[in-house]
């Protein structure tokens, strides 16, 4: 396969600059990594974050990016698992160094931390799931549990539907998922549904009701509701006691509803840093921030679990990517499609660019 020796990639040339589009070298994989020709990255809220604060940035300029789904062209010593032409999604180390990053044309990634796209699913399909679906892997099965930063990093602990008597282990236990509609919230859906919780109930706006139910909620509540109404059409849904509540838009409004939700010696999974008004905090329900990302050392060898089997799950339709809206430009049109996201003008979408219509 030929490959350029220079590409396009979206720089951010400093802290709460403007990002640009420059051209800048192709990598090259070291041994245990690929080199991948990027044809669809997804955006991502964090993007918004790191121009906003800088978090994860270690030098400028940047390139950012979690998501991408592409080509290996290129395989370095001692990759065993993919092999020239393979079609990939990975999560990008995007804050490691620059090679990492997803929103070029052209990335290097550790090659046991990639996932084979099956034939049924588009590049667009795929670059929808590397963090999100991580995001909600982690925070429902992990056992991981480490304070970063002052945070109660962590997941639910349930027992993985790919191991021996988890499928389906959890049937007629309630689970609550706040944000049903994002895309984090239809992931853990369906893992909800395949790790057999009954009732799921989710929040989302009225017109997404079919969309979240067609993955498995069984339950579909406004997310306009009060608090009080929320709850009570909760406990009308059902008497059991709720041990297991993932917030996954974890707005502080909905932090704090699902706090309340949670019944004593439950778990809260929420997927940014804890709101939750200080003066309700009991030592009786825990709380817990996911990481999305297999690069955190105490996820990667599970994280690679997943994205073993996920082509078989891809394949049989067990899980079904997010809908994804082609932003167009390559990645010129990324600052707009992250505009978009600040102003929460994308609901039960995931927006995706091709950087090779990079002009
Ligand atoms: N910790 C991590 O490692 C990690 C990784 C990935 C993402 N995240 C975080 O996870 C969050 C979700 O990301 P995403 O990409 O899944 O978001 P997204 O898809 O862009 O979220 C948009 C959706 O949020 C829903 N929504 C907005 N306000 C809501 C509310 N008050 N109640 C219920 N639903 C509401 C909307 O629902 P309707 O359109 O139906 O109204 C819309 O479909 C972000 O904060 C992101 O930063 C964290």
């Amino acid at each position: 396969m030929s490959i350029p020796t220079g590409q396009k990639a979206l720089l951010l040339p400093s802290k709460q600059g403007e990002f640009v589009v420059d051209t800048v070298d192709v990598p090259n994989p070291d041994a245990g990594e690929v080199l991948v020709r990027i044809e669809a990255a997804s955006l991502s809220h964090l993007e918004l974050l790191m121009q906003r604060t800088g978090i994860y940035i270690t030098s400028y300029p940047a390139i950012l990016g979690l998501d991408a789904a592409g080509v290996v062209v290129a395989v370095g010593d001692e990759v065993e698992n993919v092999s020239l032409g393979d079609r990939v999604l990975f999560v990008a180390n995007f804050n490691l160094a620059n090679r990492f990053a997803a929103q070029q044309q052209y990335a290097v990634m550790k090659a046991n931390l990639t996932s084979k796209i099956p034939p049924n699913i588009t590049f667009d399909e795929a670059a929808t799931l590397p963090c999100n679906l991580t995001t909600a892997v982690n925070g429902l099965y992990s056992s991981v549990a480490f304070v970063a930063g002052g945070i109660q990093r962590g997941g639910a602990n349930l027992t993985p539907f790919w191991k021996e008597g988890g499928r389906g282990k959890y049937a007629a236990q309630p689970i609550v998922i706040l944000g049903g509609s994002s895309s984090v919230g239809q992931y853990a859906i369906q893992l909800a549904r395949i790790s057999g919780f009954s009732p799921i109930i989710t929040t989302a706006s009225p017109k997404n009701a079919d969309f979240v139910t067609s993955f498995g909620a069984t339950h579909v509540l406004d997310r306009n509701l009060s608090r009080e109404v929320l709850i009570a059409k909760i406990r009308e849904i059902t008497s059991q006691p709720v041990h297991l509540v993932y917030d996954a838009v974890s707005f502080p409004e909905t932090q704090n509803v699902a706090y309340d939700i949670l019944a004593p010696g439950g778990t809260l999974i929420v997927v940014v840093r804890p709101a939750i008004d200080q003066a309700k905090l009991t030592v009786d329900k825990s709380v817990y921030v996911v990481f999305g990302s297999p690069h955190i050392p105490e996820y990667a060898d599970f994280d690679a679990e997943i994205y073993r089997i996920l082509p078989e799950l891809l394949s049989s339709g067990e899980i079904k990517p997010n809908i994804p809206e082609v932003v167009p430009g390559g990645l010129s049109g990324i600052p707009g499609g992250l505009e978009r996201l600040k102003r929460n003008e994308v609901s039960a979408r995931k927006l995706v660019v091709h950087p090779p219509e990079t002009l």
